[in-house]
């Protein structure tokens, strides 16, 4: 019985180029989809409500970026799967905006307000003090992991200027030394935010 064999175009060059050089083509290796796993359940979640929206790619990012702290290299490859739109528009609008961060942020994220009327009251004197009591500048994270150091425009706090916001909890009418020495007591204590 005469056996009928499809050969796709890409392998017929490549039997072709073998029966030219008298070798074997190259042997193609799967090594299999690096997200065949489904996301977890938090990004799944996270990612549902927006399938099928064609703006929402932004939002999507910065809610996975809310919700972990940054957006790592798989998170861009699930909004993309999940949601249908081309990787590298995903990675181009990530690298656009400069509010989305790429690594993860250190244990407490140090949030210096820069709006107007936090810089009126001298925010920026904060800024440099705890850039220098920490060794690092802005959106740079101390070596042990502790403390990442980030300036926002307005927290929405302005009656407490300057106000300062350590994770979740906001500091008003802060001072260089206050800062710090808010900062030193999380260090030493080692006691969340
Ligand atoms: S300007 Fe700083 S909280 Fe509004």
């Amino acid at each position: 019985m005469l056996e009928r064999i499809f050969v796709l175009p890409s392998q017929q060059r490549n039997v072709t180029m073998a029966s030219k050089n008298g070798t074997l083509p190259p042997k193609h290796v799967y090594r299999g989809d690096p997200l065949a796993e489904p996301p977890p359940p938090e990004l799944a979640a996270i990612l549902a409500p927006h399938r099928g929206e064609p703006d929402a790619l932004i939002t999507a990012l910065e809610e996975i970026q809310r919700h972990y702290g940054y957006l790592g290299k798989n998170h861009l490859q699930y909004v993309a799967r999940e949601l249908g739109f081309p990787l590298a528009r995903v990675f181009g609008v990530a690298t656009f905006y400069n509010l989305f961060r790429f690594a993860p942020p250190g244990k407490y994220q140090v949030r210096v307000c820069r709006g107007t009327a936090c810089h009126v009251n001298h925010s920026d004197e904060i800024l440099h003090a705890l850039s220098d009591h920490l060794g690092v500048g802005v959106d740079e994270t101390t070596p042990d992991n502790r403390f990442t150091l980030q300036v926002v425009a307005c927290m929405g706090a302005c009656s407490l200027a300057p106000v300062v916001v350590v994770n979740e909890e906001t500091l008003g009418r802060m001072t260089a030394d206050k800062a710090w020495a808010a900062l030193e007591h999380l260090g030493e204590e080692g006691e969340d935010a």
